[in-house]
């Protein structure tokens, strides 16, 4: 099966997660527009969606599903997004797409985190894909410099030959060479520094479960 076919199966599995009635938290990136493909199938028994991205808006609303303001609702019963990377205990890496600010915003307001993603994803320990950090631009600088202290190396994100702009005005930051060995300890430090928006780590909204797709279907992991 290719990668696209494995991100098909996890998308239209993860349809089994989806509460008839209910209001269903999507995510973002090229798995999730197979499960928001998936969601339009069946876009007669939800009441609707809140979205992560423009781009997941976008999408919900061309197939008909409304898509409610993250504020118009308390509480999502599940939120259903990708990762970059998954570990064994369901932390993960996030924001390949620029949107993790958002997807951390949609995951803290659900009960439960349904990771949709293909085998390559699922790693031993987080760090080999380089971590997205969403900053405020004027501190840029210096938070690529505490990166650096920490043996990392820094990337500003481009777009079209100049730095990219995220959903939320601000800019991205890709470190590499960073070993995250304790993902809850990380995600704390790095989030206190000033101009962080959000650390791509999500290990307090880590996943409950994870529906990986392999050669030989979807494996069902519950952390
Ligand atoms: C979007 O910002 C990301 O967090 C995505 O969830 C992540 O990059 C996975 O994307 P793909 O499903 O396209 O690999």
């Amino acid at each position: 099966m290719t990668q696209d076919e494995l991100k098909t199966l996890v998308g239209q599995a993860a349809l089994a997660y989806v509460e008839d009635g209910s209001i269903v938290g999507v995510g973002t990136g090229s798995t999730v527009n197979k499960f928001i493909d998936a969601l339009g199938t069946i876009k007669h028994r939800i009441a609707g969606a809140v979205s992560s991205s423009v781009a997941s808006t976008d999408r919900l609303q061309a197939l008909g599903i409304q898509v409610f303001d993250a504020t118009e609702v308390d509480e999502l019963g599940v939120y259903i997004d990708g990762a970059d990377e998954i570990d064994h205990a369901g932390n993960m890496v996030k924001g390949g797409g620029a949107a993790l600010t958002r997807e951390k915003i949609v995951a803290a307001q659900s009960r439960r985190f349904v990771c949709i993603a293909d085998e390559s994803k699922l790693v031993k320990a987080l760090g080999a894909f380089p971590l997205p950090v969403e900053v405020i631009p004027m501190a840029a600088k210096r938070i690529a410099r505490q990166f650096e202290a920490l043996g990392g190396t820094v990337t500003l994100r481009q777009k079209d030959g100049a730095p990219l702009v995220t959903d939320n005005g601000q800019h991205i930051l890709d470190v590499t060479g960073l070993k995250i060995e304790d993902p809850l300890a990380f995600e704390t430090q790095v989030s206190q520094w000033p101009g962080v928006v959000t650390v791509g780590v999500f290990a307090f909204q880590k996943a409950q479960v994870c529906l990986l797709g392999t050669e030989t279907g979807v494996k069902t992991l519950v952390f």
